[in-house]
Formats: C-alpha cells, sequence, structure tokens
C-alpha cells in the first residue's frame, strides 16, 4: 500500500486531526477486514440454514436475502458501525478543511493562474436531481455545493475522504481507477494512441490525470456538475504539473461538437446518474466520439451470489448510492443501445487491478466492470 501524496492542496493536519482521521482508517480497516466478512459468516452458518427450514430452498435473490439478513444481530452490528464510520470519517476530514478554507482557496486561486489547463465553470448549469435529492456518499453538500465565493472545500473533502474510505487502496494520487481503466485500453487496443480524450464526471481530476500523463501530447478534458470539485481539480492539476482542461457540463448534453474525442471515459460516474440520464449519457459519448473512437466506462463491481449482491448493496441503501442499485441489474447493452451504439460494438468485461490488497480482505471490490463502445 503506497503512502498519500502530500500534495500543496491538501489541507495540513494538527496532531489530534491526524489521530482522528488515523482512527477512522483504522476503524473502516477493522470494519472490512475484520467484521465485515462475518457477515458472509452468519449468513452460511445460521441465517442460510433457517431460510432454508422454513422455504425448502434457499434465498433466490437479494431481496430475499435482504429480508432475513437486516434481521439478523450481527449484521445490524456491522452494519451501524459501518454507516457510523462513513459519517466519522467525513467530519474527520471536514474539521481541518473548515479550519483552514480561506487559505486553501487562496492557494487554489494562485495555482489557477499558473496552471496551463484552463478552467471554465457554468454558474447557470442545473445541477440534476440525483445529486440534489440526497448526498451521495452521505458527503455534506455533495460533490456541487459552494459553502462561500470560489469555494474548493468538496474537492479538498472529497480527496482525502477517498483515501480513508478505500483504506489507502486507491493508491498515491487516488488514481487506481484511472491505472485500471488504463491497463485495460493498453491491454485490449495497444495501438490505440488518443489525441483528443473527454473524463466524464471527472470530480478532482484523480482519473483524468492519469490519462493526460499516460498520452502527453494529447489534449484532455474533464467535465463535471460541480463547481468547488472542479476548482480543486484544476488547482491540484497544477500541483501536480498536469495540463487539463476542465469545465462545468452535464455529460447528457455538453457543447463539445460532434466528433470531439477520440477517447471518451469515465470512472465509477455512471452508477451515481439516474435510469433516465443514463441513456442520455451513453447518447453524447457517441455523438462526440469520431469515426472509429473509443468509449470506455468503469464501474463498481456488484457481486455474483445473492448474498454478494445484497452486501454490496449496503452502499445503495445506507451510503445514498441510490441508483447504484438499479445499475446492477440494468441490461447495459440496451442502455447503450438506446444511445445509438450498436450492440455488436459495445462490450462488458471484467477486469482485475493488479494490486495488493490484503489489508482489506475484500478483493471480489476490485473486480471493475468496463463497458466498451466503439463507434465505427
Ligand atoms: C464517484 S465520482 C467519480 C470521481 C472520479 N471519476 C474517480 O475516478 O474517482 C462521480 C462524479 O461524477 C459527477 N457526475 C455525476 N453525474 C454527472 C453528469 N451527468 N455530468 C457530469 N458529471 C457528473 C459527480 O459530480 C462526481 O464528481
Amino acid at each position: 500500500m503506497q503512502d498519500f501524496k502530500q500534495h500543496a492542496m491538501l489541507p495540513a493536519t494538527t496532531h489530534d486531526e491526524q489521530a482522528r482521521q488515523d482512527f477512522v482508517g483504522a476503524f473502516r480497516g477493522h470494519l472490512s477486514g475484520r467484521l465485515m466478512p462475518g457477515t458472509y459468516q452468519v449468513f452460511a452458518s445460521r441465517v442460510e440454514p433457517a431460510f432454508k427450514a422454513k422455504h425448502g430452498r434457499a434465498p433466490a435473490d437479494q431481496e430475499e436475502v435482504r429480508k432475513v439478513m437486516t434481521q439478523d444481530s450481527f449484521y445490524q452490528f456491522w452494519s451501524a458501525m459501518q454507516r457510523r464510520s462513513q459519517e466519522m470519517l467525513w467530519e474527520s476530514v471536514i474539521d481541518p478543511t473548515e479550519r483552514q478554507l480561506p487559505e486553501l482557496i487562496e492557494r487554489a486561486r494562485k495555482l489557477s493562474r499558473k496552471n496551463r489547463g484552463t478552467l471554465r465553470l457554468d454558474p447557470e448549469l442545473e445541477i440534476p436531481r440525483y445529486h440534489r435529492a440526497a448526498d451521495i456518499h452521505l458527503q455534506p453538500g455533495g460533490y456541487h455545493t459552494d459553502f462561500t465565493a470560489d469555494d474548493v472545500a468538496a474537492g479538498v473533502v472529497y480527496d482525502k475522504g477517498i483515501n480513508l474510505y478505500m483504506g489507502g487502496a486507491l493508491g498515491a494520487e487516488n488514481d487506481l481507477t484511472g491505472n485500471t481503466l488504463l491497463a485495460y485500453l493498453r491491454e485490449k487496443h495497444p495501438d490505440f494512441k488518443p489525441k483528443r480524450i473527454l473524463d466524464v464526471g471527472c470530480a478532482i481530476g484523480n482519473s483524468t490525470l492519469v490519462w493526460a500523463r499516460a498520452f502527453p501530447k494529447a489534449k484532455v478534458h474533464g467535465i463535471d456538475v460541480g463547481a468547488p470539485v472542479l476548482r480543486y481539480a484544476h488547482a491540484r492539476a497544477a500541483a501536480l504539473g498536469v495540463d487539463v482542461d476542465f469545465s462545468q457540463q452535464n455529460g447528457e448534453h455538453t457543447d463539445f461538437p460532434d466528433g470531439a474525442f477520440d477517447l471518451v471515459l469515465s470512472h465509477i460516474t455512471l452508477h451515481e446518474t439516474s435510469r433516465s440520464a443514463l441513456p442520455r449519457i451513453l447518447g453524447e459519448c457517441r455523438r462526440l466520439l469520431r469515426p472509429g473512437g473509443l468509449m470506455l466506462h468503469l464501474e463498481i463491481p456488484r457481486g455474483r451470489t445473492p448474498m454478494e449482491k445484497f452486501m454490496h448493496n449496503w452502499e445503495a441503501y445506507n451510503n445514498n448510492e441510490t441508483f447504484a442499485r438499479f445499475m446492477t441489474d440494468i441490461d447495459l447493452v440496451a442502455e447503450s443501445v438506446k444511445g445509438g451504439f450498436a450492440a455488436a460494438d459495445v462490450q462488458i468485461d471484467q477486469f482485475a487491478p493488479k494490486l495488493d490488497v490484503s489489508q482489506m480482505n475484500y478483493t471480489e471490490h476490485f473486480f471493475w466492470k468496463i463497458l466498451a463502445g466503439w463507434k465505427r
């Protein structure tokens, strides 16, 4: 596991703030590494046998598992602790951010002025209902709320927050998802050398920078609906010495011209949209691709057995990942066809990054689902 890189846009922590973050990290590691596997044990040893005794068969799907598992005292204990750890996670990163916010905003302004990449914000952009309705992952204000002028807080909090959320497994620059999708491209399309790249739902640019570094001659754009994460992304990219053009746009309908990109990407973004937005985003990706262009989306793993699916969907029911629940069952090829792709040009792959996740004991989480589409 690599240490998290302390770049210029991250706040300093006092001794007590650091101790609190360390505690949250260790607590979450304990919950996912030691307690969470126990939920599978209680399912196998007492919940499923009781279900079988009553019904003469195993639970048929995740909903049947849900009905019985949510009554189990061990599951209830783990679930309550997991939810509380998520709330503590944000509390532990919000305190140092709030304390240093004026300095962080000033630092972002200075870095942005030095930046060769651009930042284009649109105060008139309507934030989609799927972001306004609930704070995804319980992050107060979500990705889009400005609490003050030129705010960067949502980005600061998200950067350190996802590092703690994944127990450090996202890597020194939270770039595991970008590196995984890049590894997929290199394995499946080794000769594809994009010159114009778009990352949809780029948030703080943690995955976007991977592509800018991998293809230094390419023009790389990142779009997101959230202004504070984009201000942060722009300053963070400057702090890390990478040029990317960021703009505040909805991936359902952007202002880029037809055929503007060779490669359109997203990393763990689609499951945070909605049933109606999904085909619109896929359609927009198709419009933006030049003939022969490639679209790649990396999505969260959803589990294989009913019990695994139930556990994977804990986030949907308890961590405001509301749409993720439906992504489990959606036919992504059919959605791409609605977006204008030919079914034969769309492929769904499972792809596992090579990394050491032994500390998390949760390896099935790392078999990502990749949706690939070509515009021939
Ligand atoms: C989980 S974050 C993904 C962050 C980043 N791509 C990564 O690899 O870690 C999802 C991001 O998608 C953005 N998003 C969701 N719906 C969007 C849309 N319709 N258009 C543009 N961005 C969107 C959210 O604002 C959020 O920043």
